[in-house]
């Protein structure tokens, strides 16, 4: 098993560069499985139970880093810019990321960073850009580290990526790779970690090859409640025991599931997490209701028609009132007419985004 410090480099880096620069795309990811809470008890963004996604493909973030030596090694030094512009409000979350990763990267502090990053999706359309984000920042350091020390294996190389992005955003963890990934320790998925996420290695039936996901635009206001404070709602929460065994239970389901390409169970997890993780908002003090009268109305229509036609598809909602619509690559023609004249009037402005599976960070 693998531990914190495994991370930490024993042996100083054996070349020396005075400058360079990288560049990563790395997708966003829907969880099937919810990871909602943290085991502060055991270190930082240790996730409360295990999570599965779908690693995306087209909504992603393309960050460069460009690296320099400079002289007072006593501090980070680094500028951000977001789509070629400063932008001041994003470096206190940067700086928390460099401080969180120093103990892993004794490198940092050599060097100023020029942190260029942008997103694909558009801007404030209420998808979180952190786990993107922090994927491709933590490939792009990783990068520079693997110049410093080139005999890292490429196995160690994603692991560690991964172990960093969760240190910025939990769920980055599981965009590093494609195209399924766990995270978080399950007893009979060999390799799982609570330290990084790896990529699900039993048996996936072709059905969820080019798995389709729409993303409907519901509401693109800045989020009510914070990824941090709401997995602190888990504390103390009146169901949060049984709702970590049962993400459990949930996976262990799933993996059969994934081989047989049985949809009708693979819905009936998929969209129960969807409703759980929001129950769990709702039974939480404070409490609070994330969807939005449309979320419904988006849900109940997507009920309607399954039953109507019998295509496979159905819904998952990440902590907030956009919908995730997801189904299999053969009912893309139906679904997408279906969205086109059912739920689009149902989106802000009539917005989605088309995205399917997808393989994971991408250096460019
Ligand atoms: C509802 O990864 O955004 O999307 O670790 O605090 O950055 P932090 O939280 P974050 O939480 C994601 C929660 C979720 C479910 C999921 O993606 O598994």
């Amino acid at each position: 098993m693998t531990a914190t410090n495994d991370f930490i480099p024993t042996t100083p880096y054996t070349h020396n560069i005075e400058k360079g620069i990288f560049q990563w795309s790395a997708p966003s990811n829907i969880a099937l499985v919810k990871y909602w809470g943290k085991r502060d008890d055991l270190g930082h963004q240790i996730p409360a139970n295990p999570s599965i996604s779908f690693t995306l493909n087209n909504c992603k973030t393309i960050t460069s880093v460009a690296f320099e030596k400079k002289v007072n090694q006593d501090n980070w030094s680094f500028d951000l810019l977001f789509e070629g512009q400063p932008k001041e409000e994003f470096k206190p979350k940067i700086q928390k990321f460099l401080e969180r990763i120093a103990p892993y990267m004794p490198f940092l502090k050599d060097y100023h960073f020029t942190i260029n990053t942008q997103n694909t999706f558009p801007h404030s359309s209420g998808i979180a850009s952190s786990a993107s984000g922090m994927a491709a920042l933590a490939m792009n350091f990783m990068s520079i580290e693997k110049e410093l020390h080139p005999e890292m294996t490429e196995e160690y190389f994603y692991q560690k990526a991964s172990f960093l992005a969760r240190l910025g955003s939990g769920s980055a963890c599981r965009s590093i790779k494609g195209n399924l990934v766990v995270w978080g320790n399950q007893e009979n998925i060999e390799g799982s970690s609570n330290l990084f996420g790896v990529p699900f290695s039993g048996k996936v039936h072709s059905v969820f090859e080019n798995y389709q996901d729409t993303i409907l635009l519901v509401d693109k206001g800045e989020k009510q409640v914070s990824s941090t404070v709401g997995h602190d709602l888990m504390h103390n929460h009146p169901f949060a025991e049984r709702r970590f065994e049962q993400a459990h239970e949930n996976i262990d389901q799933l993996i059969p599931i994934f081989e047989t390409g049985d949809l009708e169970a693979f819905i009936k997890i998929v969209e129960s997490e969807a409703l759980t993780l929001h129950a769990m908002m709702m039974t939480s003090m404070p409490y609070f209701i994330l969807m939005k009268p449309n979320t419904l109305q988006i849900i109940n229509t997507i009920w309607k028609f399954r039953k109507e036609t019998n295509i496979p598809v159905c819904f998952t909602l990440d902590a907030g009132a956009n919908v995730h619509v997801l189904y299999p690559e053969h009912t893309k023609e139906k679904v997408l007419q279906f969205i086109k004249n059912e739920l689009v009037g149902y989106c802000q402005n009539g917005q989605y985004l088309c995205d399917q599976i997808g393989f994971g960070a991408a250096t460019l």
